[in-house]
């Protein structure tokens, strides 16, 4: 894939999170069925999905939700420049971290490979602004103090647009898109990880619709 500029990144990132109010996180602990489970959520409404590389399924599964139609596949927890090369050649078309790093954010930009890359204070957040991020995962959202402190932030910095994940839920999530500065959330809620060992996809399916409605 040809380069990705730092602009470039943050437009395609602002492009994703205006597509459905949620980007559901996905820990992959069997690699069986993966299909499933993305196309109960796209069917839900929410086709934007993030595998999450946490576990040994993850490269296998964003490959497999690659091929359904509609979705949009991308890797969470990108860490190391390895990480990203593996995410692209597996399939993803976005990455998300849970912070950010000089090294990381140079392997995307050179692999081509939107980065959402995560901040939780100001500091972090004006770092990535001077290098052009102007859309960011705002994480760990509830520890880093929730919708209180990205609405605070909004004031002296209302060009950043934030996607709140980690402690994100169908509870709160109302509040965090009620932020000026927030367009989507992320949330493993919509996709349980019992729900997922039971094969359930009616009620991911459920859970997915439900929360387009509610937060749409
Ligand atoms: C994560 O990285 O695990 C995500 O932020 C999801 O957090 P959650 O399970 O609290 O939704």
């Amino acid at each position: 894939m040809p380069k990705i500029s730092a602009k470039e990144t943050s437009d395609k990132n602002l492009e994703i999170c205006m597509i459905a109010p949620v980007i559901p996180v996905l820990i992959i602990n069997e690699i069986d069925n993966v299909r499933s489970l993305g196309e109960a959520l796209v069917a839900g409404g929410l086709p934007v999905l993030e595998v999450t590389l946490r576990t040994p399924y993850a490269l296998e599964a964003i490959a497999e939700m690659a091929k359904i139609k509609g979705g949009i596949v991308g890797a969470g927890t990108l860490i190391t420049p390895n990480d990203v090369v593996n995410a692209v050649n597996a399939g993803a078309t976005f990455g998300v971290s849970p912070g950010a790093t000089d090294q990381l954010i140079d392997a995307c930009q050179d692999a081509g490979l939107p980065l959402l890359a995560g901040s939780s204070s100001a500091s972090e957040a004006m770092r990535l602004l001077e290098k052009g991020y102007t859309v960011q995962k705002f994480f760990p959202a509830e520890a880093a103090g929730g919708a209180t402190f990205l609405k605070s932030l909004s004031s002296p910095l209302p060009q950043i647009t934030f996607c709140p994940t980690g402690g994100v839920s169908l509870l709160n999530a109302k509040d965090y898109l009620a932020c000026s500065n927030v367009k989507c959330v992320g949330g493993s809620w919509v996709a349980p990880n019992e729900a997922i060992l039971k094969k359930d996809w009616d009620l991911i399916e459920q859970l997915a619709s439900e929360s387009v409605k509610v937060l749409s």
